[in-house]
């Protein structure tokens, strides 16, 4: 490429080979809709960390090459805006509102919290560990309490482990590994009384798959109240767990706090890209469907074979598999299948994301090969 201009139309060229060719050749060939791919262990079927198998959309990829122009330039000032859309889209002030490298290191800022400051995290077991092991780590400590029968994060037993140390509640919705929901009122009962003593910090990475009448986003309260943070992510339906895009909602005095603990930042590339990917709604409805489509596929096959498994808010299932996780993990990859991996209580499960519907029907595949005696 000789100049500016040509260098960008070849990018903005967007043949999967171009882009290929910018992002390297693993992003090229790791899913079963891509002609000629062949999986194997080293390149296999990634269905083990709940990304978006669609990537990122036209329009943000074309606002990312757009922003490299000006790339070589700190990003300070520029994110108003995004700042702005997702002002008007959740209905808050932009005071309300922080950015991250992604959501897990809101995750890990409040496990910083904790340390420095003292206190105990209360959360559920099983869930999302960004904030727990980067706490724990540093010696915080916690109090986990199991899930109730129905696998859904129990709040009243939540309420009763609550000692006079915790700082903050950790609570995530869609919960993951399971990925189970929270009712709406009870969640928002749950907050109100509790953000009286502690921060209440609900994770809502993945809220824009959840097509559930008993959810509801707790972004108003977090804005209306002291003590109430969510946290969202670009990572899921957006494609952006490469990008790094997290959004915190709290009371300007909680998002002061993070921005004063946070030591990292994102980019503005992931400004750039998030400001263009919110506002393109035909993507995000496309990849709900398609999503519905392969947790279709998914169903059908567990129910096939009267395996017990947890219906989904998200874009993953977990499912019982009586083998050990890590074992099944190795098996799967050996297969050229990445899964989850293990998630202590539930260690005789397996936690499989939705890639598209063509790579469900080759983790069908696989897993009658390793299950299904013939
Ligand atoms: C519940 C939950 N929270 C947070 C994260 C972190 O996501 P990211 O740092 O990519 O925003 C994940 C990632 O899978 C997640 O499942």
């Amino acid at each position: 490429m000789t100049n500016d201009i040509s260098r960008r139309a070849w990018l903005k060229g967007g043949s999967s080979l171009a882009f290929a060719m910018v992002m390297g050749n693993n992003a090229h060939a790791q899913n079963m809709a891509v002609p000629g791919f062949i999986p194997t262990p080293d390149n296999p079927v990634r269905l083990g960390s709940n990304e978006n198998p669609y990537g990122l959309s036209r329009v943000a990829r074309n606002a990312i090459i757009d922003m490299f122009d000006t790339a070589h330039q700190y990003g300070r000032g520029r994110t108003m805006e995004l700042v702005n859309i997702l002002a008007k889209m959740e209905g808050v002030k932009a005071e309300n509102i922080a950015f991250s490298g992604g959501s897990g290191e809101i995750l890990k800022t409040l496990g910083l919290i904790a340390a420095v400051e003292g206190g105990r995290v209360l959360t559920a077991d099983p869930t999302y560990h960004g904030l727990t092991r980067y706490g724990e780590r540093r010696n915080v400590p916690v109090t986990r309490v199991p899930v109730d029968d129905s696998m859904t994060i129990d709040l009243d037993a939540m309420k009763a482990a609550y000692t006079d140390d915790v700082s903050i509640v950790y609570l995530v919705n869609p919960n993951n590994p399971l990925p189970t929901i929270m009712e709406k009122n009870k969640l928002k009962e749950f907050c109100l009384e509790m953000s009286k003593k502690c921060l209440v910090f609900i994770d809502e990475a993945y809220h824009e798959y959840v097509n559930n009448p008993d959810y509801e986003t707790m972004v108003p309260l977090a804005v209306n109240n002291e003590n109430i943070m969510v946290a969202r992510t670009a990572s899921k339906i957006h494609g952006f767990a490469g990008v790094r895009l997290g959004i915190a909602y709290s009371s300007p005095t909680w998002i002061a706090k993070l921005r004063e603990y946070m030591t990292g930042s994102t980019n503005k590339l992931a400004i750039a890209g998030a400001a263009a990917s919110y506002k393109d709604i035909e993507t995000q409805d496309f990849c709900r469907r398609k999503n519905q489509e392969s947790l279709a596929i998914t169903y059908a096959l567990f129910d096939k074979h009267n395996v017990n498994y947890i219906k989904s808010n998200t874009n993953f299932v977990f499912f019982e598999t009586g083998i050990d996780a890590e074992e099944l993990r190795q098996t799967f990859r050996d297969n050229g299948v990445l899964v989850g991996r293990p998630f202590p209580p539930f260690t005789n499960w397996c936690r499989v994301s939705m890639g598209k519907p063509e790579d469900m029907e080759y983790f069908a595949k696989v897993y009658e090969k390793i299950f299904v005696k013939s």
